[in-house]
């Protein structure tokens, strides 16, 4: 018979935060105090991509948001509002977007799937398949354009972000936040960067530029860096 209560788990729980106890028994004292993280974490929900665990980190050191396609929309005040604490309060020195290859989100849109609510969501996601169209068309099978749109999507991500004014404002005053743009392979437990590593508006530009050349991006998709 399942258990309805989820004994499993909260005894799974006792014995994890026992062998923390037993490295470092000051562990949770010290950490109930404050918290002074590093790093932000943007990443999808999916269950195979736990972020503080895979880069092997305890609790403390990465703030967190995820939502399903690690997406960072405009107008999304759950993640801004993460974002605005990461940047001003806690003052992170990096914010980390991660992708994954085979995302299920990135795939459904891809596919044109529906699945309710959830379809306005992935409507960003059609947005950039819509946008970079000729580069993606260029892809010969199915599995290789989910790819390329799953890492496009982490680059798309990272503009975001450095559109944004939190950002611009934490840059403009001279503070180190450094935004990365990383994809996980679900298939081998690997990171990968892909090369966008922005700490200034220059920066943004440059990897803009660079991405419209390699996509063939209509000119008018990458006018403008402020936000
Ligand atoms: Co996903």
């Amino acid at each position: 018979m399942t258990s309805r209560k989820l004994d499993d788990l909260l005894a799974r729980n006792r014995t994890w935060a026992a062998s923390i106890k037993a490295e470092d028994p000051e562990f949770f004292t010290k950490l109930s105090s404050q918290q002074t993280p590093r790093y932000l974490w943007i990443g999808c929900s999916d269950s195979r991509v736990p972020c503080t665990q895979l880069v092997d980190l305890l609790p403390g050191d990465m703030f967190v948001h995820r939502n399903v396609a690690n997406m960072v929309i405009h107008t999304d005040f759950n993640c801004l509002s993460v974002m605005q604490y990461a940047i001003e309060v806690l003052k992170v020195e990096h914010i980390i977007i991660c992708g994954h290859y085979g995302c299920g989100g990135i795939l459904a849109a891809l596919r044109n799937m529906h699945f309710g609510l959830i379809d306005n969501w992935l409507r960003h996601i059609h947005d950039i398949i819509n946008a970079y169209d000729i580069y993606l068309t260029g892809f010969e099978d199915e599995n290789s354009r989910l790819q390329a749109l799953c890492e496009l999507n982490v680059l798309q991500q990272v503009f975001n972000v450095c559109q944004n004014s939190l950002v611009h404002q934490a840059w403009a005053k001279g503070q180190q936040l450094t935004v990365h743009g990383w994809i996980y392979g679900v298939e081998d437990g690997l990171l990968r960067d892909l090369e966008v590593t922005l700490s200034s508006v220059q920066e943004l530009a440059d990897a803009r530029r660079r991405l419209a050349e390699k996509t063939g991006l209509r000119a008018l998709d990458c006018r403008g860096d402020s936000p």
